[in-house]
């Protein structure tokens, strides 16, 4: 694998909350506290986590949907978080995005044409009509779809068949990098398969990065190259996903695998006893002291309720923040 196509640096997104007739701040949603990572250039990375962890947020943040509260976020060497209206063009090129739901993320009123051609207008790409509507039937052809599919409407179209819309639509500037938010959740199970496999065909024949979210820790396993687990804002554990997998640190990582059904006899002998912890996940506006964890956690012990853990590399390029694994493999 080549060198970072993305570097994020203390990412932090906040969103006020505001109350009363003069709209005053009352508190605010810690989203995202001071989330680092790097993706490869033609990587596929992986971020998992329950509801409201704030994967998504992550995703929009990169993006520049959302600016971000704190932090830096270097891309092919440039710092987008700098980077002015007008000097955006070059960072919207080659990063894009795809939503969990197609339904929502596809305008019912524009032909698949007009919604895939958008950004060849706005980006100015092709010379005339002729070469945008040669240009919408090459990346229809890229997701599999005929090329008469160009002058039907949204409605016409089965969920799978809207979700591959959405990508040929993230295709339309030939971009380096893509956000996948969920991008099969909302499908049925027998099309989540055949939209993954289009997107790994794809990734490998264009060699784009793909920061792949899911909840679905089993998808990640078949997807991505290394997986980050977030937990009320802020990265947990973070390893190739296959060390994550037969080798969790991370309590919380250990809870997560523990639901996901085991391919091999062997593993079942590998893989962390069924674990439950109490309660729901807490809220980002007043979250716990310390390992955020700690409420939820078996092994905590004092000091997980009053210092935050460092996320630290523990094994090569296996990270983790807890300070019961830490310890244990400083130990050893
Ligand atoms: N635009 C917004 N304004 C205020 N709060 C927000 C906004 N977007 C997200 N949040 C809050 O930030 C937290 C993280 O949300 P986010 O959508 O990033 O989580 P997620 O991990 O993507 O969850 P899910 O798996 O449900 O998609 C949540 O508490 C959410 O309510
Ligand atoms: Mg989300």
């Amino acid at each position: 694998m080549s060198e970072s196509l993305l570097v994020v640096e203390g990412l932090v997104k906040r969103f006020p909350i505001r109350a009363g007739i003069f709209h005053r701040q009352v508190g605010e949603v810690k989203a995202v506290e001071s989330v680092s990572f790097d993706i490869k250039s033609s990587e596929i990375f992986g971020l998992v986590g329950e509801s409201g962890s704030g994967k998504s947020t992550v995703g929009k943040t990169l993006l520049r949907i959302y600016k971000p509260t704190k932090g830096t976020i270097q891309f092919k060497g440039r710092d987008v978080t700098k980077l002015t209206k007008e000097t955006l063009r070059f960072f919207r090129q080659q990063a894009q995005m795809v939503f969990q739901d197609p339904k929502s993320s596809l305008n019912p009123r524009r032909s698949i044409k007009s919604t895939i051609e958008e950004s060849l207008i706005v980006h100015k790409v092709a010379k005339n009509g002729g070469a945008r509507k040669k240009i919408v039937a090459d990346r229809l052809a890229m997701v599999e779809l005929s090329p008469n599919y160009m002058y039907k409407y949204p409605s016409m179209l089965s969920g799978g068949q809207r979700q591959r819309v959405a990508i040929a639509r993230a295709l339309a500037l030939d971009p380096s990098f893509i956000v996948l938010d969920e991008p099969t959740s909302a499908l049925d199970v027998s099309v989540q398969a055949k939209v993954i496999r289009l997107l790994q065909r794809l990734q490998a024949e264009r060699q784009m990065a793909y920061l792949f979210i899911s909840h679905d820790l089993s998808l990640m396993r078949t997807i991505a190259s290394r997986t980050a687990v977030m937990y009320l804002g802020r990265i947990y554990e973070l390893a190739a996903t296959e060390d994550l997998f037969t080798n969790p640190l991370h309590p919380y990582t250990k809870t997560l695998i523990s639901a996901v059904p085991v391919v091999s006899a062997e593993e079942r002998q590998m893989k962390p006893k069924k674990q439950s912890y109490g309660g729901e996940i807490p809220s980002p506006i007043n979250p716990p002291s310390g390992c955020a964890f700690h409420p939820r956690c078996s092994l905590a012990e004092q000091v997980c309720a009053q210092e935050l853990p460092d996320l630290a590399e523990v094994l090569p390029g296996h990270f983790v923040r807890c300070h019961i694994a830490i310890d244990a493999l400083s130990a050893t």
